[in-house]
C-alpha cells in the first residue's frame, strides 16, 4: 500500500533532488515552514494545484498562498506598493502573507488565485525557501492537513493526515511558530489584517507608520477567515479556570487560582506564560488531547498580548459551532 515518505533534511541533500523531482512531476511534497507544514505543488501548473484540493477535501476553491524564493520572483507575480514593499523587506522570509494585485503576466494558475485579481504571496525562511528558489517557480501551499482540521507542526502530523498515500514530506523539525502566516493587504493608507498571527499589529505601524484595522467580522475575504475551522473531534470552552470532572483540559501557566485537579488529562501550552512557547506548542497539544477523545476539552485563559492575538483567533474558530 502507498504511504507517506518522510525524509529528514540531511546534508547529502536526497530530500532537496527528490522533492525538486516531484514537484517538477506535478506532484505534491509537504514542506516545513516556520509556521506549519504545507501541502506544495507547482503554482503555475493547473493539474498540479488541483490536486492540492483533491488531497486536502477542499470543499470550494479557496486561494492559496503562493511561496516564493526571493524577493524578485514575488515581484514577477505580485504589483508590491512602497508599504508592501517595506514590509516584504522587513519580514521576509517569514512569518507573513502579503495580498497584492496579481500581475496581468502572472503565471500562477487562475486556480491558486481562484480567479481574484490578486495574490497572496509569503516566502518561507529555511531550506522551503531554498527549495523554491532551486525550482524557480513559486509553489502553492495551504496548510498540510485535511480540510477543516488541525494544522501540521511536525512531519508526523502530516504523515497522520495522508494515510495510504503516496506523498513526500520534507521533515525539517517542530514550526518554530506554530500558528499559520499573518495575512495582510495593504491600502493607501492603512494596512488590513486579514489574519492574525505572529508577526502583530504593532509590528507591522512599527515598520510602515501605517495604521493597522481588522478586516471587519462577518466579510470573509480571507476563506481562512470562516468561523468554523482549525478544528479537533472534541468540542472546546474557552476561558475556563475550574475543570469540570472527566474533560481535558488545555492549560496555559503555572495553575495558580486554577483547578487542574478533576481533569481527565492536563496539556500545558507554556508553564512559564511564555505567548511564544504556547503558540509552537498549540497544533500539537490539541492534537494530543482529541486523540484521548474526551467529549470535551476545556481552554484556560490566554492573554490577548503580542502572538496572543493570534492564538485567541484559531482557539475561538476551533470553538465554534461546526456547520
Ligand atoms: O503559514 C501559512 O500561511 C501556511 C503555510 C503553509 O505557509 N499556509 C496556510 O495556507 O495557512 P491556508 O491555505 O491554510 O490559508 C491561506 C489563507 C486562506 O485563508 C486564503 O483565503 C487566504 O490565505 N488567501 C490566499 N490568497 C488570498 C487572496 N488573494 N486574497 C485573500 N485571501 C487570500
Ligand atoms: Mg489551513
Amino acid at each position: 500500500m502507498a504511504a507517506p515518505q518522510i525524509l529528514p533534511i540531511n546534508a547529502d541533500g536526497a530530500w532537496l533532488t527528490t522533492a525538486l523531482a516531484d514537484l517538477r512531476a506535478g506532484h505534491c511534497v509537504a514542506i516545513p515552514t516556520e509556521t506549519v507544514y504545507g501541502l506544495a505543488a507547482d503554482a503555475t501548473n493547473g493539474e498540479a494545484v488541483a490536486r492540492i484540493f483533491e488531497m486536502k477535501g477542499r470543499p470550494s476553491f479557496n486561494p492559496l498562498i503562493s511561496h516564493v524564493g526571493s524577493l524578485a520572483m514575488a515581484q514577477a507575480h505580485g504589483r508590491f506598493d512602497a508599504a508592501s514593499l517595506k514590509l516584504a523587506q522587513t519580514f521576509w522570509p517569514g512569518p507573513l502573507t502579503l495580498v497584492v494585485p496579481r500581475l496581468p503576466g502572472s503565471a500562477v494558475s487562475e486556480l491558486a488565485t481562484a480567479g481574484l485579481e490578486t495574490i497572496g504571496i509569503r516566502m518561507p525562511g529555511g531550506p522551503s525557501r531554498a527549495l523554491i528558489a532551486a525550482f524557480g517557480r513559486p509553489v502553492a501551499a495551504p496548510s498540510a492537513n485535511r480540510s477543516g482540521r488541525i494544522s501540521p507542526t511536525s512531519a508526523a502530523h502530516v504523515a497522520e493526515e495522508f494515510p495510504g498515500q503516496a506523498l513526500l514530506v520534507v521533515d525539517g523539525g517542530p514550526c518554530e511558530v506554530g500558528l499559520e502566516s499573518t495575512i495582510v493587504r495593504c491600502d493607501a493608507d492603512r494596512i488590513v489584517l486579514l489574519r492574525p498571527g505572529a508577526i502583530t499589529a504593532q509590528a507591522l505601524t512599527e515598520a510602515t507608520g501605517l495604521p493597522v484595522v481588522s478586516a471587519m467580522a462577518g466579510t470573509i475575504e480571507a476563506p481562512g477567515m470562516m468561523a468554523s475551522h482549525y478544528a479537533p473531534d472534541a468540542s472546546l470552552r474557552l476561558n475556563v479556570n475550574n475543570c469540570p470532572h472527566g474533560a481535558a483540559m488545555l492549560a496555559f501557566g503555572s495553575g495558580a487560582g486554577k483547578n487542574r485537579d478533576d481533569a481527565l488529562i492536563v496539556e500545558n501550552l507554556s508553564e512559564g506564560s511564555d505567548l511564544r512557547e504556547a503558540a509552537a506548542n498549540l497544533y500539537g497539544a490539541l492534537k494530543r488531547l482529541d486523540a484521548e477523545k474526551p467529549a470535551l476539552i476545556c481552554v484556560e485563559p490566554v492573554p490577548f498580548e503580542g502572538i496572543g492575538v493570534a492564538i485567541n483567533d484559531r482557539l475561538a474558530r476551533a470553538a465554534a459551532p461546526r456547520s
